[in-house]
């Protein structure tokens, strides 16, 4: 296998007069985590089923796990899992059923079958349900299944299509941990997601798609600079403390603050994080400035959209055609 387990030039598909992908380059170093971002529409799983095989493009080539999707789609078929944004497994088996099946249908053997169930539910925090029949499982629950049923044959690169939408936050940070585990253990994966923070804690490399084309990339803390980074932000408890608050701001982040009087907040970009946090609760402490808010704010998906395209992250109904 090269060192790319990932790479596309040029990807472009269009459905009818929308342009559903624009022409897209990808590469995904071997044993890393490449992060989709985009909002609904963006052409993420589109380009996930190009990459799969399920679909393929009008223009552009692409290569995975060292074949190419157009001409040896079988070969490609055999090295991947895709773990798509509807779930696979059968509600009306257990969770261990549904495991062993799947890798009987791989002609992994019985024994081999199930010693391979056994394993991955260990892994994904199943044992305890496994004899239990998937219709009563959380979404959540249903999702980890999802994904150890995509890993039975050991796929070289593993696609996951929005692993954690719909997903209520508990049940997201269940499915990060155990996505850590899959990521520190090197397995290659394409991992799309609407989340910025599931990209930056996931993803090595991240690529930020909308309508169709790639809009930036890089990983999350050079993405996080290009849209501003962190900023530190004071909401004072009185309006006639806002120059001194502003003052300090100043000071501490070497930058000019912005001001908003109507809700009393002062805000301040920063590279120190906590160093610069501490320093400016320091000096509101000492010149006895009482604060109604201080905090850390790391830049939100809307925001990363509207820096990078001057227009919020919208989701395709309310956006006409693509550009
Ligand atoms: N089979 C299809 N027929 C027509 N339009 C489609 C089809 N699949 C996707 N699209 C359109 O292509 C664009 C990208 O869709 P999609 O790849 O599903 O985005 P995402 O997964 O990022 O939400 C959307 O505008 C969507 O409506
Ligand atoms: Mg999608």
């Amino acid at each position: 296998m090269s060192d790319h387990a990932i790479s596309a030039h040029g990807l472009v598909k269009r459905f009818g007069e929308k342009t559903a992908l624009g022409g897209i380059d990808l590469t995904v170093p071997t044993g890393t985590v490449t992060s989709v971002l985009g909002p609904n529409g963006a052409g993420k799983t589109t380009a996930v089923r190009i990459l799969t095989t399920l679909s393929t493009p009008d223009e552009g080539t692409a290569t995975v796990a060292g074949f190419d999707v157009a001409t040896h789609p079988t070969e490609v078929r055999r090295r991947i899992g895709l773990t798509a944004q509807d779930t696979t497994v059968d509600g009306l088996l257990t969770g261990r059923q549904n495991l062993v099946m799947i890798g009987e249908l791989h002609h992994l053997g019985r024994a081999f079958a199930q010693q391979r169930a056994d394993e991955l539910l260990e892994e994904f925090s199943l044992s305890d349900a496994a004899e239990r029949v998937v219709s009563g499982y959380s979404g959540g629950m249903r999702r980890r299944l999802d994904i150890a049923a995509t890993l039975v044959a050991d796929p070289e690169v593993l696609f996951l299509d929005e692993p954690t939408t719909g997903l209520d936050p508990r049940a997201r940070n269940e499915l990060w941990d155990v996505l850590d585990t899959l990521v520190d253990r090197g397995t290659t994966i394409l991992l799309t997601t609407q989340y910025l923070e599931e990209a930056d804690r996931l993803a090595d490399d991240i690529v930020v798609v909308d309508h169709g084309r790639i809009i930036a990339q890089g990983d999350a803390r050079a993405l996080k600079r290009q849209v501003g980074g962190d900023q530190i932000q004071v909401v004072a408890s009185r309006a006639d403390r806002l120059d001194q608050v502003t003052a300090i701001l100043a000071r501490a982040s070497a930058t000019t603050p912005t001001v908003d009087t109507a809700s009393r907040s002062v805000t301040a970009p920063t590279s120190d994080g906590v160093a610069a946090l501490a320093t400016v609760a320091g000096a509101l402490h000492a010149e006895g400035i009482e604060v109604d808010d201080l905090g850390l704010r790391q830049p939100t998906l809307d925001e990363v959209f509207l820096t990078l395209t001057g227009n919020p992250a919208t989701d395709d109904e309310t956006q006409e055609g693509a550009r």
